[in-house]
Order: C-alpha cells, then sequence, then structure tokens
C-alpha cells in the first residue's frame, strides 16, 4: 500500500477528496479567474463550413471506434475538419450570457483550448493554427509543416507526422481553479476527456481514423505552440487521418 500512497497522483486524489464534515468550513483559495476566449488577435482568420454530414449513426459509431495510426496520404476536407472541431468543442446552446458547448465542461467554464497542427487539410496550408470557438473559425498562427515536431514532441510517435491534423489541447488553469481550486484539475483532465472523446466518435463518423495521445514531453509542445506551461500548458493530443 505504501508503494502506492507515495505517488503524488494517490496524494492529490486524497487532498482534493469533498468531505460532508470539513467542505464548507475550508478556506478557499483566492485565484483570479482568467478571460474565457483566448484570441490571436494579429492573425489571419479562417471561417470554417457548417455544411457536414455523419456517415454513420451513433450506435455503429460507439462499436467500431479503435484508435487507428495507420494514416494514408489521402487529405482531410475542409468540412471534415469543421465537423471534427464543431463536435470537440462547437457551441451548441445559449442561455442569457452562457454558451454552451458539444462537450460538458465543468461549471461551463471552458478551460481546454484547441489548437492544430495542420498537415493534410484541404485548402488549409501545413501549419499551426487556434480554433475559436465563438466565430467558428481558425486563426493561423505559424506556416510550414510541424507534424514532424510534434510527433517528436510525442515522445517519437512518428505515426503522428503523417496525421492529416493532430488536435493538441492546453488548460488554461486559472479559468477553471478561480472557481474549483484545489479540485480543479480534476475537472480539467474530465474536460479534456470528454473533448477527445467526441472528437473520437466524430471521426469514427467521419469514417476517418484517430488516436488519442497523453505521452509527449509537456514543455516541448508548449515552447512549439508559445505556451508558457504554467497559466497554460498542453494536456492531452489526439491525431487524425484518412484510413486505409
Ligand atoms: C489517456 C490516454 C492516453 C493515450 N495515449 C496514447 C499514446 O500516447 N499513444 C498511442 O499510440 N495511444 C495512446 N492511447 C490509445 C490507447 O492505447 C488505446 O485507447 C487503447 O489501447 C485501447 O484501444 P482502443 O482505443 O482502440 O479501444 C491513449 C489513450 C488514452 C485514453
Amino acid at each position: 500500500m505504501d508503494d502506492l500512497k507515495n505517488s503524488l497522483g494517490f496524494r492529490y486524489l486524497q487532498e482534493t477528496k469533498f468531505d460532508e464534515k470539513t467542505l464548507w468550513g475550508k478556506p478557499r483559495l483566492d485565484i483570479a479567474p482568467a478571460h474565457p476566449y483566448k484570441q490571436y488577435v494579429e492573425a489571419e482568420k479562417i471561417k470554417l463550413p457548417t455544411d457536414w454530414e455523419m456517415d454513420i449513426s451513433l450506435h455503429e459509431a460507439f462499436q467500431s471506434r479503435r484508435s487507428y495510426r495507420n494514416y494514408t496520404d489521402t487529405p482531410l476536407s475542409l468540412e471534415n475538419l469543421a465537423m471534427l472541431l464543431w463536435a470537440s468543442q462547437g457551441i451548441s446552446g445559449r442561455a442569457g450570457n452562457f454558451f454552451f458547448r458539444t462537450a460538458p465542461s465543468a461549471g461551463a467554464l471552458y478551460p481546454v483550448e484547441t489548437y492544430l497542427s495542420i498537415q493534410n487539410v484541404e485548402s488549409l496550408p501545413p501549419g499551426l493554427y487556434h480554433f475559436q470557438p465563438a466565430d467558428f473559425g481558425l486563426e493561423r498562427m505559424s506556416d510550414g509543416f510541424a507534424g514532424k515536431r510534434v510527433a517528436e514532441g510525442a515522445l517519437g510517435q512518428n505515426f503522428m507526422a503523417k496525421a492529416g491534423v493532430v488536435f493538441v489541447w492546453s488548460a488554461i488553469l486559472r479559468r477553471n481553479f478561480s472557481k474549483y481550486g484545489h479540485r480543479g484539475l480534476r475537472y480539467v483532465m474530465m474536460d479534456a476527456g470528454h473533448i477527445c472523446q467526441n472528437l473520437l466518435l466524430a471521426a469514427e463518423g467521419l469514417t476517418l481514423g484517430a488516436c488519442p495521445v497523453a505521452a509527449f514531453y509537456d514543455d516541448q509542445l508548449n515552447r512549439l505552440l508559445d505556451l508558457d506551461g504554467e497559466e497554460e500548458s498542453v494536456v492531452y493530443l489526439a491525431a487524425v487521418g484518412a484510413k486505409e
């Protein structure tokens, strides 16, 4: 048991448990919130199409989804990319000033940002992009094929360089921690999981292959995206490409 107790994860889980006797008496952390949307103001903006269709039923998607790593050279269409973005982080509802998204988020705080390494997508030059849910568009951050660097950053998992697109999700911790304090990290990671699963099922629905990836050198990918690794840090990736 001591072997487990020595792990950081064990201690985190113990120390962030809610307990009915102590919960309301505990002092709250004082963490300032962050803006709900990140924007690359100077970046070129690309509007995404909204006319897409899924090829298979949700039932079939659940049944057939498997992590897929053997991508072909067939490019993804812009419509497919748009569908993947909408399924994973699209705005799908509104209540007053709150905008809700396709994936749930603790407190509707949406701490997860979506970046794309566009590697083989029709009518989009390879490069790094940021998804802007509010406009349903992309912000072009930098040009040039980044697939090799993404793969290197993912512990050398070379299949990622062959993907049409790699989704790179970061978390802006303060968006969530300002409300949930120590426990917030649990929720941030759950949010990322929901987002990724939506993406995987949507990819299946478009008969594309996708694979989630959590093995990566955090700060290598943070540097690639020019993130500081503290306020905002990469938490999860997924590669998507055409199937053989
Ligand atoms: C949190 C998480 C991290 C993962 N990281 C990687 C990874 O770094 N590389 C990889 O090839 N697959 C990765 N996978 C995919 C798993 O290997 C895969 O989901 C598992 O073998 C079950 O197979 P299936 O997804 O086809 O059902 C990851 C999956 C999850 C959920």
